[in-house]
């Protein structure tokens, strides 16, 4: 009998009767693998960002055993592999420098193997992109599993969130409201359980794009970390991810545009990370999905806020699962008529199959579309003289009366003027004004961290105010609050115009208007650009100097420029 034709490109291994095969089966037997596990099924990688390094990857171990078992039950092979793990907490100068690192890992180490699929065991906030960024470049079915949110912070009797707490209760040690005692006894309260940080913050915020995207299981977002739940969709995604392989259901089928525009509006319902925006682009880019910063404006606008959590309100990931979890609130876009309803996803139903009858069951934390949590809450894009390659602002995070505010420039040159000034009594700046971070964008922190939500000066913050205008070429914390304007480009250390402004100059903020200017003339302007100098690479060999030469600026996600793009999944030649 014929021996049945198949496609799956495992089989380019596995398939073999000559020296390679027995090269590519033998030695994987090692472990104690059938010669009938090399018939022809599927080949399901399971790609692990578990690090003792990443906290909140630590479980990721358990997670993928999930994994593995729901692959062996619907008769596939699956293959565990490590790959590089990006720690948010702990990696310095800031995790985001090696998020393109890490997808080329993803990438290579996925079409170097013989895998027919993937599933992506993401976390912490940029293993999320960087595994996506990788396996779009690669386009095999893949599914994403998110590994889920902590327990809620429990302090003294309140719920403490992971970083928007760490913002206020510094900010409350350095105003001295709080002791050093507190502080400490704080740490331990926050982050108690496995888990990615439960705000709404850039890891929530991606598991929740994962599955507004389509590209996680229906749920993926909220189930605790700890929760059973959390591993029967682990099982649930190795069962699918076979059958995926089987009707070649790839990831350029799922991330299309109008996936990543329901993501767009997911993100605006959720009052997510402005952390987003920029990794979205990096991962349209890589599929070939043309997504622009102003898309993100208007499919933002005319979109509430829905969801009651930290950093925008106050309830947790928890309490959001236990009121319904993302599908209550892509029902609600759905229902107002914001949700492209045919965007297939991994399980192979449309979006709005899998979320029209979604209950919810606390309208404290997930509000109805009628009577939004905020509203009119998308990510603003603005323009003008200081960003004229575009720059962010979360308005939901923001202080309403500062989203039009003109004031006095108190400019630090880097990151650490800043913390060398910041906490001086005799800086000269008061409430009204305008602070300006420069030099933290791609290339001149390098990495653009998370920077852009500055702590306020001491005796400002003693005086009782809480939030301030300030605007950079960083980032923020997607746990982070406050009228911050991020992501200017072009940023600092490409010459873009907030190099040039200087203490005292006038700086305009109107966010109904889009609109963020420096009020000095073009002539001064031009005057100041003769003077400026471009900054060197901060190190002159390695992946530093790789990632200084071609990184790209945040309106295009950040990505390095040869990276842009996939390359499928072909590999031209055998290994011996
Ligand atoms: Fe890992 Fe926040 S530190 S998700």
């Amino acid at each position: 009998m014929a021996k049945k034709k198949t496609t799956q490109r495992s089989v380019q291994w596995f398939g073999r009767e000559d020296i390679y095969g027995f090269i590519y089966r033998s030695w994987v037997k090692n472990r104690g693998v059938p010669q009938d596990q090399f018939d022809g099924r599927p080949v399901i990688g399971i790609c692990n960002t578990w690090s003792e390094l990443t906290p909140c990857n630590t479980h990721f171990r358990v997670i993928a055993e999930h994994v593995k078992h729901g692959v062996l039950e619907a008769g596939g092979f699956p293959l565990e592999f490590p790959v590089m793990s990006l720690g948010e907490t702990l990696l310095r100068p800031t995790a985001m420098l090696y998020r393109n690192l890490a997808s080329m890992d993803v990438e290579e180490s996925i079409r170097g193997n013989p895998l027919d699929g993937v599933v992506l065991l993401v976390g912490c906030d940029k293993t999320t992109p960087s595994l996506l960024m990788g396996a779009a470049s690669v386009d095999l079915p893949a599914i994403a599993v998110s590994g889920g949110p902590m327990l809620s912070g429990k302090y003294r009797g309140t719920d403490i969130g992971s970083g928007t707490n760490v913002w206020s209760m510094s900010e409350d040690l350095r105003a001295g409201k709080i002791t050093l005692d507190e502080f400490h006894e704080a740490e331990s309260c926050m982050h108690r359980s496995h888990g990615h940080c439960m705000t709404m913050g850039t890891a929530s915020t991606m598991a929740s794009m994962v599955e507004s995207l389509g590209v996680g299981m229906p749920g993926n977002a909220a189930i605790p970390a700890v929760d059973a739940r959390r591993n029967v969709l682990a099982r649930a995604a190795g069962r699918r991810i076979v059958q995926m392989v089987k009707e070649n259901l790839t990831l350029s089928k799922i991330l299309t545009k109008q996936a990543f525009e329901n993501a767009i509006r997911v993100n605006a319902a959720i009052g997510g990370s402005t952390n987003a925006v920029i990794h979205l682009i990096a991962i349209a880019r890589r599929i070939g999905v043309d997504l622009k910063l102003e898309d993100w404006d208007r499919c933002g606008r005319g979109v509430h806020t829905l969801v009651n959590l930290m950093p925008s309100g106050k309830y947790l990931m928890e309490d959001l699962y236990y009121a319904g979890g993302l599908p209550a609130v892509i029902r609600e876009l759905g229902e107002a008529d914001l949700l492209h309803k045919d965007a297939l996803t991994v399980n192979g139903e449309t979006i709005w199959a899998n979320n029209k009858d979604a209950p919810c069951w606390n309208r404290e934390v997930v509000h109805t579309f009628g009577k939004p949590f905020k509203k009119n809450t998308g990510i603003a894009v603005l323009r003008g003289n200081l960003c004229p390659d575009g720059a962010i602002i979360k308005p939901s995070a923001a202080t309403p009366k500062l989203l039009k505010h003109r004031g006095r420039a108190v400019v630090f040159e880097n990151i650490e003027d800043f913390h060398r000034r910041i906490d001086d009594p005799k800086l000269d700046i008061d409430e009204t004004c305008v602070m300006v971070l420069k030099n933290c964008g791609p290339k001149g922190y390098p990495g653009m961290a998370e920077v852009g939500n500055m702590p306020l000066p001491p005796k400002l913050l003693k005086k009782g105010v809480t939030d301030m205008v300030r605007i950079s070429d960083a980032r923020m914390s997607g746990t982070a609050y406050g009228t911050v304007v991020l992501h200017m480009a072009p940023e600092a250390a490409a010459g873009g115009a907030l190099a040039l402004v200087e203490n005292g100059d006038t700086i305009e903020l109107d966010v109904a208007k889009r609109s963020l200017n420096v009020l000095v003339s073009d002539a001064e302007l031009r005057k100041r650009k003769s003077k400026w100098k471009a900054p060197q690479a901060p190190l002159a060999r390695g992946y530093w100097k790789l990632y200084f030469d071609h990184v790209l600026q945040a309106p295009e996600g950040a990505d390095l420029d040869f990276l842009v793009g996939k390359s499928g999944p072909l590999v031209p030649r055998d290994n011996h």
